[in-house]
């Protein structure tokens, strides 16, 4: 069974034949793949150049150059890699969520029949976030390979870890273009049906942090061209199986037109919005392409991201469902900056509202609304093609 799912996933990767005992002590680093003094790992195309860490298979730096010329790293991350496990408080930066990303309610849920219990992380114990207190993004990834231009990770999650029924085995490979950043990312359940669900949870400021009028995000316009629903959530963000409509110049409509993050801070609607006492950007939206007929994930990005400072803008292409926004509402000025961000003159930290979150993923909790009929992309057993999740992001400079 596990050759045989290893196979499978190999020939989907086309990666080279690798042996069983090298996916299944996907569990370490391999020094036949040296990283730089920091702990890094860097690809680079044209107008792109990239670092990638084992921690989470979590990029770490992405370095655009801006309409000047200048080089900006665009993403949050620690200095160096081995920083990411002293400071156990980072907000998942740059990682892969998993086994499964975002909320789980009461952190149980239900297969075939089956009540599985998952180890709670938030809340005081009310709900599981990112996978438990050791989620994917917690754990040093392997590298299974490292060119100029790609890198792919690995990982073996083991039954049972953080309450998760089955064995699960993941692949995650970024890739640089020009101008582009490629991510796929693969897994497979080898023992028994499991939810799962990955993201890349990576937080962006196209100025990288170095707009001299101001530190913050909430400058960046925002375009979810088909993003009018998404999914309701309680007070302290857990999914409450309704659909909420993004109503026409609502604070939550990014899809009639493109939006600064901070155009409707003022709004008395946006309190609330993030959950309780919470004014901001902490929502799934839903991604509804088939209206239009068939598509090309390939063709028309479900997401525009832009700073006019730096003229950076950045097109997510995916053929994910849904798309969550955080827009940093929880930063508040302790964590901090690398060295290649931020400006001299001003504490090298992020303020709240600095940042802007983008995570593609499917919709969030449908392993525990079952109405919502996302089984077939959210639960995997052996016997089921892998799970895949594929992105590209495509920086232009204006
Ligand atoms: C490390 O990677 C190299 C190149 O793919 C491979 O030959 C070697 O067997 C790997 N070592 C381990 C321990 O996985
Ligand atoms: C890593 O894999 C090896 C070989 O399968 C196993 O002996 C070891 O316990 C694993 N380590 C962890 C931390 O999972
Ligand atoms: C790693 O980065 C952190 C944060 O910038 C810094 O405090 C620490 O000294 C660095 N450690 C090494 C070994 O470079
Ligand atoms: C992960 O790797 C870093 C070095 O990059 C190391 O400092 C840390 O102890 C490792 N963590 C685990 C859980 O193995
Ligand atoms: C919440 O989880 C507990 C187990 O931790 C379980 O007994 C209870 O039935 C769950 N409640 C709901 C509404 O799912
Ligand atoms: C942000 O955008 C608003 C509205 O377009 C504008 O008034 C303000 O000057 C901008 N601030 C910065 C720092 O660019
Ligand atoms: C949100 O901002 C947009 C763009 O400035 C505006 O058209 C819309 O009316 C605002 N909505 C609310 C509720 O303030
Ligand atoms: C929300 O804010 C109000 C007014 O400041 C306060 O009374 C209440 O305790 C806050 N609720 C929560 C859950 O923080
Ligand atoms: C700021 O955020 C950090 C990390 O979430 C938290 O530990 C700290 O208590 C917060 N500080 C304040 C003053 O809210």
């Amino acid at each position: 069974m596990l050759l045989r799912a290893l196979y499978a996933l190999s020939t989907l990767l086309q990666l080279p034949a690798l042996s069983t005992a090298q996916y299944v002590a996907a569990n370490g680093t391999n020094s036949s793949f040296p990283a730089d003094s920091d702990g890094k790992y860097m690809i680079e195309a044209e107008g792109i150049r990239a670092l990638f860490i084992p921690y989470g298979a979590s990029v770490s730096n992405m370095f655009i150059k801006d309409r000047g010329g200048v080089e900006r790293d665009v993403v949050l991350g620690f200095d160096n890699a081995s920083y990411y496990s002293v400071d156990g408080q980072h907000p998942h930066l740059g990682g892969v969520p998993g086994r499964y990303a975002n909320r789980i309610k009461n952190s149980t849920f239900e297969i075939d029949g089956e009540v599985y219990s998952v180890i709670p992380n938030e809340n005081g114990g009310l709900d599981t976030l990112h996978g438990g207190p050791d989620g994917w993004d917690y754990r040093n990834w392997t590298v299974t390979s490292h060119t100029s231009d790609s890198i792919t990770f690995s990982l073996r999650d083991p039954d049972g870890k953080e309450g998760f029924p089955g064995e699960v085995v993941s692949f995650v490979t970024y890739t640089v273009t020009p101008f582009t950043w490629h991510l796929k990312m693969t897994a497979l359940s080898i023992t028994q049906k499991t939810p799962i669900m990955l993201s890349s949870h990576t937080y962006w400021n196209l100025d990288g942090f170095q707009n001299p009028d101001t530190p913050l995000a909430t400058n960046h316009t925002l375009h979810l061209p088909y993003s009018g629903l998404r999914i309701g959530v309680d007070g302290i963000l857990i999914p409450d199986g309704t659909l909420l409509p993004n109503e026409q110049y609502s604070v939550n409509d990014f899809w009639s037109s493109p939006k600064q993050i901070g155009a409707n801070l003022t709004s008395p609607e946006i309190l609330g919005n993030c959950g309780t006492n919470c004014s901001g950007y902490d929502n799934c939206y839903i991604v509804t392409r088939g209206q239009d007929g068939p598509y090309d994930w390939r063709e028309s990005p479900v997401a525009r991201l832009s700073s006019e400072w730096s003229g950076i803008g950045v097109e997510v292409f995916t053929e994910q469902e849904a798309f969550q926004v955080y827009s940093c509402v929880g930063q508040n000025g302790t964590l901090t900056l690398k060295e290649t961000q931020g400006l001299d003159d001003r504490p090298r930290v992020v303020e709240k509202y600095g940042c802007v979150v983008m995570e593609v993923q499917d919709w969030i909790d449908g392993i525990n609304n079952p109405e919502w009929q996302r089984d077939s992309r959210q639960i995997f057993g052996p016997e089921d093609e892998p799970y895949v999740l594929e992105a590209t992001y495509k920086f232009s400079v204006k």
